[in-house]
């Protein structure tokens, strides 16, 4: 028990003296970049430990650059092909995205909390993923689109009301809530049972991964957010979507990490996916081109996208996360 005790508060001083560093700006420098990235891939948010584990470093270390903000939206659309030059929506730093990240900043700052945090995850990692784990601390929330952004990308009014939202792969059900307002029914799916609970809380009407194809609704938009390149059947996945939509007012919103990194996190352990879905070229604009041929083949046509920041809550080390979003809406054909 004396051993355990001695451990703990060890561990305490460590991580309030790597915090202090921290915010002291010491390892900032580019110099210092390895020991940070050591760290980070103990404390963080689950695509972050996937790509560390599966990526060699030079690839990471571009996620690392810090980008400037208004950088995050920018497009270069004479790279895009010529249908999807005319439909590209610019998007903004706009207020309910500054209120993230200023909630997002504030709570890293709350040492007690991410302390907690941290030595819990250090803990439950042993056996569990790092997507349940956050589920069960309640931490690491994600931020997609304000409602605003939502609209817009919809070409939709604050009003407008539909019937049914399916949302596949909700996580906690912070990105469903900017969504939900617009309908009268929302369904979710999600792999992870601290996500389920979660939604639950939330009271969305949680479907199996296996149950919403055959449940004989069609849905009016379902969402597949951070998704395709998270599941072992992307490209099943795509056909279903199509199958259960409303055929002719029906959207999919579709959110997807680029540059395309497909990989499953299985039981804290990452997996290739079992289907390969056929994303060429290296810059975003070339890989958001050849996703509108991907898109085609499985029965949808793109009316709109942007691009947006894919946001997550920061920890001890970090005040949030940003990953590169590109973020469609499909229509049926
Ligand atoms: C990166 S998170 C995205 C969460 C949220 N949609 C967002 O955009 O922030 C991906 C989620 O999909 C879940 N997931 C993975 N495979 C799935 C599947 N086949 N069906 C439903 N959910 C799945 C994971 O548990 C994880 O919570
Ligand atoms: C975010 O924080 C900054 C600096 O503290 C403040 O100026 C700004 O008004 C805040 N914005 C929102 C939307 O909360
Ligand atoms: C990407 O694939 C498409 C068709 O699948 C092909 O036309 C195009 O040349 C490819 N681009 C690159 C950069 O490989």
């Amino acid at each position: 028990m004396k051993l355990f005790v001695c451990w703990v508060l060890t561990y305490v001083v460590c991580l309030a003296v790597v915090k202090k560093m921290w915010s002291g700006r010491y390892m900032r420098s580019h110099l210092s970049r390895s020991l940070y990235m050591n760290m980070l891939s103990h404390n963080q948010a689950p695509y972050w430990e996937g790509s560390h584990q599966l990526l060699n470093m030079d690839s990471l270390s571009s996620h690392f650059i810090e980008v400037p903000q208004f950088l995050w939206y920018l497009c270069d659309t004479e790279k895009l092909s010529d249908d999807l030059q005319t439909i590209f929506v610019q998007s903004y730093l706009d207020h309910g995205t500054q209120t993230f990240l200023n909630r997002s900043i504030e709570k890293s700052g709350w040492l007690s909390i991410q302390l907690y945090h941290s030595f819990m995850s250090s803990v439950f990692s042993m056996f569990m993923s790092r997507t349940s784990i956050n589920g069960l601390l309640g931490r690491g929330s994600m931020f997609v689109f304000s409602p605003e952004q939502f609209q817009r990308l919809l070409k939709i009014g604050p009003d407008w009301k539909s019937h049914r939202l399916l949302d596949l792969g909700a996580g906690d059900g912070e990105v469903t809530k900017v969504m939900s307002p617009h309908f009268e029914e929302i369904y979710v799916t999600e792999m992870s049972q601290t996500m389920i609970w979660q939604l639950q809380k939330k009271k969305y009407r949680v479907l199996n991964i296996d149950e919403w194809q055959r449940t004989g609704f069609q849905y009016d938009v379902i969402s597949c957010l951070n998704l395709l390149d998270r599941c072992h059947q992307p490209v099943t996945l795509l056909k279903e979507m199509r199958s259960v939509l409303e055929p002719t007012r029906g959207r999919v919103v579709l959110a997807l990490v680029l540059p395309f990194h497909p990989y499953v996190e299985n039981g804290g352990k990452w997996e290739k996916p079992a289907e390969v879905m056929d994303v060429n070229g290296t810059v975003w604009e070339e890989q958001v081109n050849s996703l509108a041929a991907v898109f085609q083949d499985a029965g949808f046509v793109v009316e709109a996208f942007t691009r947006l920041p894919y946001l997550c809550e920061g920890d001890m080390y970090n005040d949030y996360y940003v990953l590169d979003d590109a973020v469609f809406v499909l229509r049926p054909v």
